[in-house]
């Protein structure tokens, strides 16, 4: 190569903005970043501790971040202002600090939209699975011990039908319209509550609550489709779940923390109600292990958005985010604090 060329290409790649993917993404976004900017992938897919993040930060001009890693207040005190944008593959973000990143300037994006039909499908899957007691159902086969039961035709794995029911959906946004419109698929009657109502459009035939425990009493199932901020915190806690009918199934997709672990267990070990369906709980990963001994509880490991697809998209929306900021182009998510 001409000499002069190769020393043009050399400034040139340079000058590339450096990017830090903190985890493994899809491999089709990472092709895609790695043709505009100076890379850093995470191949193994090692958690990167916190103490390195803070360094790793003042290398970099953004980063493309998970739920995983923790960028609260402490992340923000020490940077130099290399860090321009952090580009989160996930629509929640209570992971991150937004006050702190616009305090410092620094943009947040996250990914919505493209993971309202996988999380719905996942609720769906979670109302069904608890009401139809598919958990234990599921046990009794790979255990073996079928063969040893008694096909009793009022009492074996008897559950409670989905259908015609009412579903309480606490957080009326994307996700919650979506699980509303899967639901009437199965005949159910939508009631919410959210902090605003919401057009007759939007709403489209769902009954508005203005506050949390009047809707209570009427709900059949409840699942929480809320971020997880300072007001949702155990929205779910003893007087809610207090209020609920015996026959009560509670559903979250949302996060651990909209729900008291010891009002939602203690109401589910004395059959205050009749089921829950989980797919995130409090200190994840390390969830409360009373859970997983509830025969009425039915629990995943936080896959409500684990589909090819959509974290294809997921993926690749947080890469187009980090390519518009540096292209001078109005971001596709940004996300803003809620007093901003
Ligand atoms: C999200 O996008 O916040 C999900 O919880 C990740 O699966």
């Amino acid at each position: 190569m001409f000499p002069i060329k190769k020393v043009f290409q050399e400034i040139l790649t340079n000058m590339k903005p450096k990017i830090l993917v903190t985890r493994k993404i899809s491999d089709a976004a990472e092709e895609k970043l790695n043709i505009n900017f100076e890379v850093t992938l995470n191949p193994k897919d090692e958690p990167i501790p916190s103490n390195e993040l803070i360094k790793m930060a003042n290398e970099y001009d953004g980063f493309i971040s998970t739920g995983f890693d923790k960028i609260g207040d402490d992340f923000f005190k020490e940077l130099n202002g290399k860090l321009k944008i952090i580009a989160q593959v996930g629509v929640g973000y209570d992971n991150i600090s937004i006050k702190s990143a616009e305090g410092k300037k620094i943009k947040v994006t996250n990914t919505p939209n493209v993971l309202n039909e996988a999380v719905a499908e996942t609720t769906i899957l979670l109302i069904l699975a608890a009401s139809r007691r598919i958990g234990e159902a599921y046990n009794l086969v790979r255990s073996g011990n079928w063969k040893n039961q008694k096909p009793d035709l009022t009492k074996f794995m008897i559950g409670n039908s989905v259908t015609g029911k009412t579903l309480g959906i606490i957080g009326m946004g994307r996700i919650g319209r979506m699980v509303a419109k899967c639901a009437k698929a199965f005949g159910m009657k939508i009631i919410y509550f959210n902090r605003n109502k919401l057009s007759e459009d939007l709403e489209d035939g769902a009954k508005y609550y203005s506050d949390v425990k009047s809707m209570m009493p009427d709900c059949d199932f409840v699942s929480i489709h809320t971020p997880a901020t300072a007001e949702t915190k155990h929205i779910l806690n003893v007087d809610t779940i207090g209020l609920l009918p015996k026959h009560a199934v509670v559903i979250n997709t949302s996060r651990g923390s909209t729900i008291d672990d010891d009002a939602l267990i203690e109401a589910l070990l004395n059959k205050k109600i009749y089921a829950a369906g989980l797919d995130v709980f409090n200190n994840e990963p390390n969830l409360d292990e009373r859970y997983m001994k509830l025969d009425n509880c039915f629990v995943l490991p936080h896959v409500g958005s684990a589909t090819h697809e959509t974290r294809l998209a997921m993926s690749m929306m947080a890469v187009e985010n980090i390519c518009k900021y540096f292209e001078n182009k109005p971001l596709i998510s940004e996300v803003v604090s809620y007093n901003s």
